[in-house]
């Protein structure tokens, strides 16, 4: 087995100081980037500028998570920006798989996101055509939320179906993920985690990274 992704969420960051903020966890894997446009969900972060200064204050790869409707119109500026991986929500466009394409002809990783309403049984044919999935385990929004364990049942039926086909797709899952649920997660086949603030509310950020990344690995 991999070792488990862990992908702090600068969500849960101090943003008056984000270059810092990202340099205190060094043993990150990736880190992640929320995107929130006030309509896709009830909640505005901030734009690609953001991804770009991120971008410039580390080497990390980015996972950049759009929480945002007509993904189309935005995914450029996020790989121009430096965007490792670009992850869009299916409810959020008509044609995930154009998008996929385009995503990865630009040089980026696709993935796609699931609300923890969305059902993942109708999206399993378009696996094939994207290099993560990133299920949701709260109501995308917020940080600080409590975990939903009825959505590793999405995790399981992935993993079944990634396994089966063998496809390369990482099974990533954001919201809620702390040193009570990782291991859960882990069991249930996740591959990557995102963690905010979990990570950013530890005395120590990099330590509490080190701490669920063994957590999931032994899990
Ligand atoms: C929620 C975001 C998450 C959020 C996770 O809509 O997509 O990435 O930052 O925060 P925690 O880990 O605090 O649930
Ligand atoms: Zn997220």
């Amino acid at each position: 087995m991999p070792e488990p992704i862990i992908a702090p969420s600068i969500l849960s960051a101090d943003f008056t100081r984000l270059g810092e903020e990202i340099a205190r966890v060094p043993d990150a894997d990736w880190i992640h980037v929320d995107i929130m446009d006030g309509h896709f969900v009830p909640n505005l972060s901030f734009g690609a500028m953001i991804t770009a200064a991120a971008h410039r204050a580390t080497d990390i790869p980015l996972d950049v998570h759009l929480m945002i409707e007509n993904p189309e119109k935005w995914v450029d500026d996020h790989i121009d920006a430096g965007a490792h991986t670009v992850i869009f929500h299916v409810e959020a466009t008509e044609d995930p798989v154009s998008l996929a394409r385009h995503i990865r002809e630009k040089g980026a990783r696709a993935a796609f996101s699931l609300r923890p309403g969305t059902p993942i049984e109708d999206h399993l044919p378009i696996l094939g055509e994207f290099d993560q999935v990133l299920v949701m385990s709260v109501e995308p929004g917020f940080g600080g939320q409590s975990f939903m364990p009825d959505q590793l049942d999405k995790v399981r039926t992935l993993r079944r179906e990634i396994d089966a086909r063998g496809l390369d797709c990482t099974i990533e899952i954001d919201g809620g993920i702390s040193r009570d649920t990782i291991a859960a997660a882990a069991e249930a086949g996740c591959d990557a985690f995102v963690a905010g603030s979990a990570v950013y509310g530890a005395e120590d950020p990099n330590t509490e990274v080190g701490l669920l990344r063994s957590l999931a690995a032994r899990a």
